[in-house]
């Protein structure tokens, strides 16, 4: 079976699939982004995501190509004509394609894309029963991380050095020795006292769909739960550490940067914020 993607109207063949060269994605990376997780056919917290992306598509002053409702039966459409199950749907958003020029273009309309693929759950499985590792580097994107911007350069690279040094995922660190986030998941701690922690939303972060799931997850599973910037020396002696995203849900990190974190093995909080996270995400 062929994958269906939905570009700017039409539902076409990936082969068959593209957009013009004068796109301001493909250009200067001028556009906006969202992943949805897909689970049993469902999208999950979809509101949310549909939300945050109204957010960055006012933030970088593009105007929504679909109404909201239509949005939601083409992400639908899309899941649905690729056949997924378990997997992902995303969905970018550009401003147009116009002959290369800085400012806004007068005439180029806005540009969508949605594509689905299914992915193997026993890969985040295994993942999450093995724990991952990070390494660290300093966090040097531009000063809107909060807008899911199409621009993720630092991002690539800093996922590209975690892989080559044997680790998933890199944690950014700002100047002040603060972890802000991983380069396409939130961060999170569990302290020596026992309180889950992560960084406030604040500007040096994006607002994570599954970071906002997963303190409703904490509440419910008692734990105690600080919103705070953490320093890399409190997550050395953390006792737990893990990280959060659409595409991973929570998985526990058992190192940074070679060091173990508590026991070195995946601990209970991330584990239990894990397994309840799809009774408190929102099916649609
Ligand atoms: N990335 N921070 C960054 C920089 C991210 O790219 C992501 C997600 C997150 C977590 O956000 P959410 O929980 O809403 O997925 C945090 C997605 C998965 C991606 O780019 O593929």
């Amino acid at each position: 079976m062929s994958r269906i993607a939905y570009v700017n109207g039409r539902y076409l063949r990936h082969g068959e699939a593209g957009v013009s060269i004068d796109d301001r994605a493909f250009v200067f990376g001028d556009g906006v982004y969202e992943v949805c997780e897909v689970r049993g056919g469902a999208l999950i917290d979809e509101d949310r995501h549909l939300a945050r992306l109204a957010r960055s598509l006012s933030l970088v002053r593009i105007a929504a190509p679909l109404t909201e409702p239509a949005l939601r039966r083409v992400l639908r459409e899309v899941v649905a004509r690729n056949r997924v199950c378990d997997g992902l749907v995303y969905f970018q958003i550009t401003r147009g394609a116009a002959r290369r020029d800085f400012p806004f273009p007068l005439s180029a309309k806005p540009g969508i894309v949605i594509t689905a693929k299914n992915l193997d759950p026993r890969l985040n499985e295994a993942r999450a029963a093995e724990g991952i590792k990070v390494v660290t580097a300093p966090d040097e994107r531009w000063a809107r991380p909060h807008i899911k911007s199409l621009q993720l350069l630092p991002n690539v690279l800093a996922k590209q050095n975690a892989r080559e040094a044997g680790a998933y995922e890199t944690w950014f660190v700002d100047k002040a020795g603060f972890v802000t986030e991983g380069s396409s998941s939130n961060a999170w701690i569990v302290t020596a006292q026992g309180r889950l922690v992560t960084r406030p939303l604040d500007g040096a972060i994006l607002p994570g769909v599954t970071r906002a799931t997963l303190i409703e997850v904490a509440a419910r599973l008692g734990l105690v739960f600080e919103e705070r910037a953490f320093t890399l020396s409190e997550a050395f002696e953390a006792r737990e550490a893990l990280m959060s995203s659409a595409t991973t849900i929570a998985l526990p990190i058992v190192a940074i940067d070679g060091r173990p974190v508590g026991e070195g093995q995946p601990g209970p909080a991330a584990r239990a914020l894990r397994a309840r996270f799809h009774d408190t995400a929102r099916r649609t």
